[in-house]
């Protein structure tokens, strides 16, 4: 059976790339009539050092943001990796199926870790197998993600294999990532060679999806472009980083084609387009933001929709991670 699961980490606000990469895309397959599951991953999140108060919070606030953009815990499941053991459990397994070479290769582990890989927590090291059970303990088929996510979707198909392999069973399906839409890369507002992310310096470079009206509009009249006018179809964007992104962005935001962006938008100056799309920005975003810092009110509703999300993931994961401990050898 076809089954949806992906997972956005609780730190910082989530930024329009999260929202167009993923929690949009996450709208979209929760009413394909596909189970779907949709984590929050405070376990991937402490990898890196976080302040016990501000992940807390963080971790409300995301899923404030997940009801807000339009997840409904009916149709859903939305719950916190933590609440929910069997995730960690499967990591351990899967812990001794990657190898060192493979996880050695991840380029977020690099990124992350920086110059001084010696100073990098193991959990860092060994997230992408944490990132495989999250998908696997649920046997889910379909992941929807950014494009950065895709080498750990690559290696949790190389860890299913392995797996599947190794004990001469078939169990592990063969994961599809689902990498789609005009705004699978969101880039920074600042430069079009990098991407937009919750953790940049610079608060110019993204929309998060806490940013008041007057926020967004200031942050998309001040984003980087070059002089020239838009080309008049996409063609003329392939060398233009940063016009091609607030087109990918309008793209996303609107629901549509970027053809058809350069359709109403080709060969206009930045100073028609940018206000065009700011325009575009506050008539999606704020109605979310309005409706997130709401939800804030009532954290005991919040963890109240988590905990029951977590007892539902809860049932699916159980049976698979037995299974798995069996086709190991385990006793359980
Ligand atoms: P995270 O928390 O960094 O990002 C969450 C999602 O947002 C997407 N994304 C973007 N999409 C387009 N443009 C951008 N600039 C941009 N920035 C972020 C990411 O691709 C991701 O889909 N490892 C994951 C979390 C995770 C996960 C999982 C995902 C843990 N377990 C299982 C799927 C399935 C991460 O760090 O995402």
């Amino acid at each position: 059976t076809p089954r949806v699961f992906s997972g956005i980490q609780p730190t910082n606000h989530l930024q329009l790339g999260n929202y167009l990469g993923a929690v949009k895309r996450f709208v979209d397959m929760q009413d394909s009539g596909i189970e779907t599951l949709y984590c929050i991953v405070d376990l991937h999140a402490i990898t890196v050092w976080q302040d016990p108060a501000d992940l807390t919070r963080a971790t409300r606030e995301l899923a404030a943001g997940y009801l807000a953009s339009g997840l409904d815990p009916k149709k859903s499941i939305l719950f916190n990796q933590a609440r929910v053991p069997a995730h960690a459990q499967m990591a351990w397994l899967f812990n001794c199926v990657a190898r060192m070479g493979w996880l050695n290769r991840m380029t977020q582990f690099k990124d992350k870790a920086g110059k001084n890989r010696e100073a990098a927590s193991t959990g860092l090291f060994a997230y992408p197998n944490l990132m495989a059970a999250d998908i696997l303990v649920y046997h889910a088929t379909q992941v929807p993600v950014g494009e950065d996510q895709k080498q750990h979707l690559e290696l949790t198909r190389d860890i299913a294999m392995k797996f599947n392999n190794d004990y001469g069973v078939e169990f592990f399906p063969i994961t599809e990532p689902v990498i789609e839409g005009a705004a699978t890369r969101v880039m920074s507002l600042r430069d079009g060679s990098k991407k937009m992310s919750k953790s940049d310096p610079s608060d110019m470079s993204r929309i998060n999806l806490t940013d008041d009206a007057d926020t967004i509009a200031r942050k998309i009249r001040k984003a980087k472009t070059d002089p020239e006018p838009l080309p008049e179809s996409a063609e003329g964007l392939a060398e233009r980083p940063e016009a091609r992104n607030l087109v990918n962005i309008y793209a996303g935001l609107a629901d549509i084609s970027v053809d058809a962006v350069m359709a109403d938008h080709g060969g206009k100056t930045f100073s028609e387009f940018k206000p065009a799309l700011a325009e575009l920005a506050v008539a999606k975003l704020s109605p979310i933001t309005g409706e997130m810092s709401r939800l804030m009110q009532d954290p005991a509703e919040i963890d109240r929709i988590l905990a029951d999300g977590a007892a539902r993931a809860d049932e699916i994961a159980k049976p698979i991670l037995k299974r798995a401990y069996e086709i190991v050898g385990l006793l359980t």
